[in-house]
């Protein structure tokens, strides 16, 4: 049976195409879905998607796909430098995390620098748009079929 990938899109990614372009592009959410998609059936891999401003909401979702996934790709948004609560869930679970963000949050104001989740993940992708997400999906096809 195929892969089950989770794609998780956190606060203020619902207003991609018209968020900060200059910084996040112009593309929306459903075309980067759509991308994301297009690259999982390529690899023979099956991809959901997620998205909430909700910290708590998160969370949930991160438990309940823990449950069925083989690994979940998240964009934590800002959450990533502010909760201890996603970086809980994500070590309280055996399912494999991937951190992406679009910008290069290394590049940008220092409170971006620190992401709680990167160290209870198991890689980080930053800075690639919309690729960061492809990239991501690459790895997860090589590490579980392999
Ligand atoms: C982001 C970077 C975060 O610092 C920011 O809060 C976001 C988006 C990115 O994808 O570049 O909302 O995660």
């Amino acid at each position: 049976m195929a892969k089950q990938l989770l794609v998780i899109h956190g606060p203020n990614l619902n207003l991609l195409g018209q968020r900060e372009t200059s910084i996040y592009g112009s593309k929306t959410l459903d075309d980067i879905n759509h991308n994301i998609s297009a690259k999982a059936d390529s690899l023979a891999v099956s991809v959901d998607f997620f998205q909430s401003n909700n910290e708590s909401d998160l969370v949930d979702k991160i438990q309940e796909a823990a449950q069925h996934c083989d690994g979940i790709i998240i964009n934590a948004a800002a959450y990533t430098h502010t909760s201890v609560a996603i970086r809980d869930a994500i070590a309280a679970i055996n399912t494999p995390v991937i951190e992406v963000h679009l910008s290069n949050v290394h590049q940008r104001e220092e409170f971006r620098h620190h992401s709680y989740i990167a160290p209870v993940c198991i890689g980080q992708i930053t800075g690639f748009g919309e690729d960061s997400y492809l990239l991501a999906v690459e790895a997860f096809a090589s590490k579980l079929n392999s």
